[in-house]
């Protein structure tokens, strides 16, 4: 095995994710979360020193959930209810959003908009029923760049009612941070040069916290993998030579088991895929994951190692894991109202009419408005719907620059790409739009109540893509 190269700050460090650490933190580092008084899973968001990117560099202060990046992995059956007794330990207001899970509004963990935020010292308890199975996440809606960008965020798994016939079930939680050369996070968040072009990318790339060199394997082994996406803007392509993974889910929703499109699984930042992979190679063989998103700063996230024993299986199953669909609820598409949000700004662009951009933003603009931060969203909202009303929305990126944009509250089907229908009309709760392209997408307003629309790029969302989306 070569030399691991040196952590290097700068772009090209993001080769970081390829140095040492053998077989290190395959498993996230907190086993689980801890259990609270009344069956509630006690989180806290707090200052912590953790070793990010391994000996011989220092470790990093973060901002952690239960004092690991990323936070405990959040496990659950479908139908539960989940309890969490949420402690803010920062020194600023926070609140935590569950990405993904349909919950009542006034559990969305939105400041202002859906809760007060929490206070330093204070508390919230979060309590919603979990009606949809798969794999989901955690984070702040609060400062999200920042706290995002040191730390803050969690897996949450709902697992299926039956159990999924797999060998392994795993989490992979991919993280991108910017670390100065003492690997500290540098503290130049919402740089306009970042906000206006493509977010704050960082130059080291974490798999559940660490750099991870080698996941050990056994050849027949069939895994299941839980991709997601926590990086702040950071977009993923995953190859996994020498394997044909199938994609079972996406953002925790099953999808017909195929190959993954052009053989790279492609996470924008908050999306997740569920992968079932089955492990062909033979014993001592070693396999590269790739990330190559960014064609000229293609790097190895990993690589998969088989060990010496024998294959568990003589010829892998060859029957798919077809996951059981969730309980969503039916599109009337002939009933539906339609709206459209154009997304237009950022670098080598425009914004509409009347506004500039300044140093101070705003950078983007979704149908010509642009608020900047949480705080604007006591304001109209930028679209009313009927409660229980089927909405088609069209969105339209109009910029140079690739946008995952996320709803709150309603998972939404992928109906027209540049308008050719989507071959498997997923649901999903985040799309990534490509520069200039137009996708349509479709969901029920099930739920009463002032839900966030906006990038997942969260400079991009600071600094104008956000907006709300009433459901009256
Ligand atoms: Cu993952 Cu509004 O967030
Ligand atoms: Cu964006």
């Amino acid at each position: 095995m070569t030399a691991p190269p040196p952590f290097r700050p700068g772009r090209r460090a993001v080769l970081a994710a390829a140095a040492g650490l053998a077989g290190a933190a395959l498993l996230p580092r907190a086993a689980g979360a801890v259990a609270a008084a009344d069956g509630a899973v006690a989180l806290t968001a707090g200052p912590a020193r953790v070793s990010l990117v391994g000996p011989p560099h220092p470790q990093t202060t973060v901002w952690a959930y239960n004092g690991t990046v990323p936070g405990p992995v959040l496990r659950w059956r479908q139908g539960d209810t989940a309890r969490i007794a949420f402690t803010n330990a920062l020194a600023e207001e926070t609140t935590v959003h569950w990405h993904g899970l349909r919950v009542p509004v006034a559990m969305d963990g939105v400041p202002h908009l859906s809760q007060p935020p929490v206070p330093p010292g204070g508390r919230f308890t979060y309590a919603f029923t979990l009606k949809d199975a798969g794999t989901f996440w955690y984070h702040p809606h609060a400062n999200s760049a920042q706290q995002v960008g040191r730390g803050l965020a969690g897996v949450l798994v709902v697992k299926e009612r039956e159990p999924v016939p797999v060998d392994r079930d795993l989490v992979w939680a991919l993280s991108d941070w910017r670390l100065t050369r003492e690997a500290a996070v540098d503290d130049g968040f919402g740089h306009p040069m970042d906000a206006s072009h493509a977010g704050r990318l960082g130059n080291t790339v974490t798999l559940n916290g660490a750099i991870v060199d080698a996941v050990p394997v056994r050849a027949g082994e069939r895994l299941r993998l839980r991709l997601a996406n926590l990086a702040g803007a950071r977009v993923f392509a995953l190859e996994f030579r020498g394997h044909a993974p199938q994609v079972i889910a996406l953002d925790g929703h099953p999808v017909p088991p195929h190959a993954p499109d052009g053989d790279r699984v492609v996470l924008g930042p908050g999306q997740r895929a569920d992968l079932m992979l089955d492990l062909t190679g033979a014993p001592g063989e070693r396999f590269d994951v790739v990330d190559s998103f960014h064609p000229r700063q293609t790097y190895r996230l990993t690589s998969l190692v088989y060990g010496s024993d024998a294959p568990v299986r003589r010829s892998p199953s060859d029957t798919p894991v077809v996951l059981p669909a969730n309980p969503l609820p039916p599109l009337d598409l002939a009933g539906a109202v339609r709206h459209d949000v154009v997304i237009e700004g950022g670098a080598m662009g425009r914004l509409p009419d009347g506004m500039a951009m300044t140093p101070a933003g705003p950078f983007w603009t979704l149908n010509g408005t642009a608020p900047m931060g949480h705080a604007a969203h006591a304001g109209p909202p930028l679209i009313t719907v009927k409660r229980g009303q089927t909405v088609r929305m069209g969105f339209v990126n109009d910029t140079a620059w690739w946008h995952p944009m996320h709803l709150h509250g309603f998972p939404f089907r992928i109906l027209t790409r540049n308008g050719a229908p989507s071959p498997r009309e997923e649901w999903r709760d985040t799309v990534l739009l490509a520069p200039r392209e137009a996708v349509e997408i479709a969901f029920v307003a099930e739920e009463p109540g002032d839900w966030m629309l906006h990038c997942h790029v969260l400079d991009h969302q600071e600094f104008g893509m956000m907006a709300v989306l009433r459901v009256a």
